[in-house]
């Protein structure tokens, strides 16, 4: 309520930007303090064993986790277990810095619930960021988005180059680590989601001494045919655990705000909720469950994350649904999804991933 109808009209009239980032200085000092963490989780926090989960040998106290690009530097795990989640995925940590792309670069699509989004993979680099982040215990299950840093010179192999440096230097860090193959913001235009590519990716990753569960972070713009040949090619990896279904879409079509003006960028939130459900319920269904999936995309409900559960996802991750509507969603979300499971008779979240398609 407070946060719907007198802090968010006050934030959306500013730059959404120096919002974010007010934001996570707000939130990294209050995550300082013991007293803080406290009363952010007397607010915001809810609990229950029916939402406890273990995931590729993490164990989580729900399935909401925070997704890549709300927390690029690590500012904020301190607070964000209190605010709620069950866990985050901070990044994407490029191989070297990286200071993204001309302002403006960040746009609220009101009418289409969504952001319109060309950061470009802002962060401070793998080298800082992984001696920063050195030996650091979490409150909660954290994972790593490592990606390719956003500069036009890097070719082909420089790319690989670039992502192995990240990964090396980045997986000794939390419970897992997730490769973005799929940010379209790049000033290159990426194309590592792309079979070909993605397999001297992983060939080369494939190298290093991989001791933590895998997750590659694909894009939402992918027909069936497309997502069979990349499923052909990660079959030959054996580290690779799961997938996130998904990152931005570049997609316009069908959206209500005039984006015509803004000429860069990829489109968050409702807009990709549907494509991102398409590909869970596939992949699932193809391959079995074999592969574990995060549900991301237009989460703003607990029906929404249920949704996705249902289609094949044992984690759900989500940005833009706080971002609208306050952080007091993800408790929403946490005792909704309670509701939904009792409602048909599962007795944990487990038993719900994939119950469509049983
Ligand atoms: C402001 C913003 C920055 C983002 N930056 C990243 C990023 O650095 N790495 C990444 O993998 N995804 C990034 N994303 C994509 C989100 O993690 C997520 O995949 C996408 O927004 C769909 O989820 P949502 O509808 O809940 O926002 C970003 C999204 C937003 C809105």
């Amino acid at each position: 309520m407070l946060y719907k109808y007198v802090l968010k009209p006050i934030l959306f009239m500013q730059d959404p930007e120096k919002v974010h980032d007010r934001f996570v200085k707000v939130g990294s000092v209050l995550g300082k303090f013991k007293m803080m963490r406290f009363l952010v989780k007397v607010v915001y926090g809810y609990e229950n064993s029916m939402l406890n989960t273990e995931v590729a040998g993490i164990k989580f106290k729900n399935p909401i986790g925070l997704s890549a690009g709300f927390d690029k530097n690590c500012q904020l795990t301190e607070i964000i277990p209190s605010a709620g989640f069950g866990f985050e995925e901070m990044g994407s940590v490029t191989g070297e810095k990286c200071e993204g792309n001309e302002k403006p670069r960040l746009f609220r699509l009101k009418k289409d619930k969504a952001i319109l989004v060309n950061y470009g993979l802002v962060n401070k680099g793998a080298e800082y960021l992984s001696k920063e982040l050195e030996g650091k215990k979490f409150l909660f299950p954290v994972g790593v988005s490592v990606a390719k840093t956003n500069d036009r010179k890097l070719d082909t192999e420089g790319g690989i180059k670039d992502y192995a440096k990240a990964f090396k230097l980045m997986h000794p860090t939390g419970d897992y680590t997730t490769i973005n193959v799929s940010c379209p913001n790049l000033s290159d235009g990426q194309t590592f989601g792309y079979p070909d590519n993605l397999d001297k990716l992983l060939k080369e990753i494939s190298k290093q001494k991989i001791i933590k569960p895998v997750f590659l972070k694909l894009k939402p713009d992918m027909d069936l045919e497309k997502v069979d040949k990349v499923l052909e090619v990660v079959e030959r990896y054996k580290f690779v655990t799961g997938f996130i279904f998904s990152n931005l879409t570049v997609d316009r079509k069908g959206l209500i705000t005039d984006t015509s003006k803004m000429k860069e960028g990829s489109v968050s939130g409702k807009p990709v909720k549907e494509k991102s459900t398409k590909l869970i319920r596939y992949v699932y269904k193809k391959t079995k469950g074999k592969y574990v999936i995060m549900g991301c995309g237009g989460i703003f409900s607990a029906e929404d994350a249920y949704e996705k559960i249902k289609a094949g996802a044992s984690l759900i991750q989500l940005v833009t649904g706080m971002i609208y509507e306050g952080p007091g969603l993800i408790k929403k979300i946490n005792k909704g999804l309670v509701k939904l499971l009792k409602r048909d008779g599962f007795s944990s979240i487990d038993e719900a991933v994939g119950a469509d398609l049983k």
